[in-house]
């Protein structure tokens, strides 16, 4: 038996938080009747409907790794017809990215169904590592690369302190290789704070994500996590 908030956000309907607000407001029903006690205990196979809508309380979880292609997109479906990484993925169960890659960036991306997993490692206060190779043009000075780690302001925001490393500069093709390890997930972070530092970053490539890299895993390929890794990973976060 579980708390049904819970419930409501492991299976990826929402936060935790906002269940609670449904549940108070009258828009969740257990077996057909609107519960509005926070406290209220389900167990596998009730019937949950959360604002008319019937969740799936009897699946189990599914979590993967992909290392992600270029020219396919984060997302669970694409009005452009484009291919996504959900179809790189060969199961039944609708599972789906935990944060995004962009269309053309490759490397590791976590999937799963489990909601609560899911937006625990998105929400900012887990700071959850993420490492990204980027290359880069031209030849980043040293200044650069310690302003990247002070933190930089994109959109207004200023960036969390960050590891960053220069791997390889290229004076021929006048081209950089950077290794970034950033906290915050926000959108085109990485080619954004080589922007405010004056680069173009021209291939991304996430390397490492939560502890989880690509070993054994070449592009386009995917694997499930072990028990081991999903329990390290909750263990990673509040
Ligand atoms: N930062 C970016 O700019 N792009 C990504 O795909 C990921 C992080």
């Amino acid at each position: 038996m579980e708390r049904l908030q819970k419930v409501i956000a492991n299976l990826g309907y929402c936060s935790r938080r906002h269940a609670e607000e449904l549940i108070s407001k009258g828009e969740v029903k257990v077996n057909g009747k609107v519960v509005t006690e926070l406290g209220t205990k389900v167990k596998k196979g009730d019937t949950i409907e959360v604002e008319n809508t019937i969740l799936d309380n009897n699946k189990d979880y599914e979590y993967y790794i992909l290392n992600k292609p270029r020219e396919v997109v984060t997302t669970t479906s694409d009005e452009h017809g484009r291919k996504t990484v959900i179809d790189l993925i060969d199961t039944t169960t609708r599972i789906y990215p935990v944060g995004r890659l962009d269309y053309d960036t490759t490397g590791i991306l976590l999937l799963t169904n489990d909601g609560e997993l899911a937006n625990k490692l998105m929400h900012p206060k887990n700071n959850i590592d993420k490492t990204y190779i980027a290359k880069v043009e031209g030849i980043v000075t040293g200044y650069a690369i310690k302003k990247l780690r002070e933190g930089v302001v994109i959109d207004g925001y200023k960036t969390r302190p960050a590891r960053v490393k220069l791997k390889k500069s290229d004076k021929n093709k006048n081209t950089s290789l950077v290794e970034i390890t950033i906290h915050e997930g926000k959108n085109h972070q990485v080619k954004k704070m080589f922007e405010s530092v004056g680069y173009q970053v021209s291939k991304l490539k996430r390397t490492n994500y939560a502890n989880l890299d690509l070993t054994n895993l070449r592009v386009g390929e995917y694997r499930k996590l072990s028990n081991k890794e999903i329990a390290i990973l909750y263990s990673l976060v509040k």
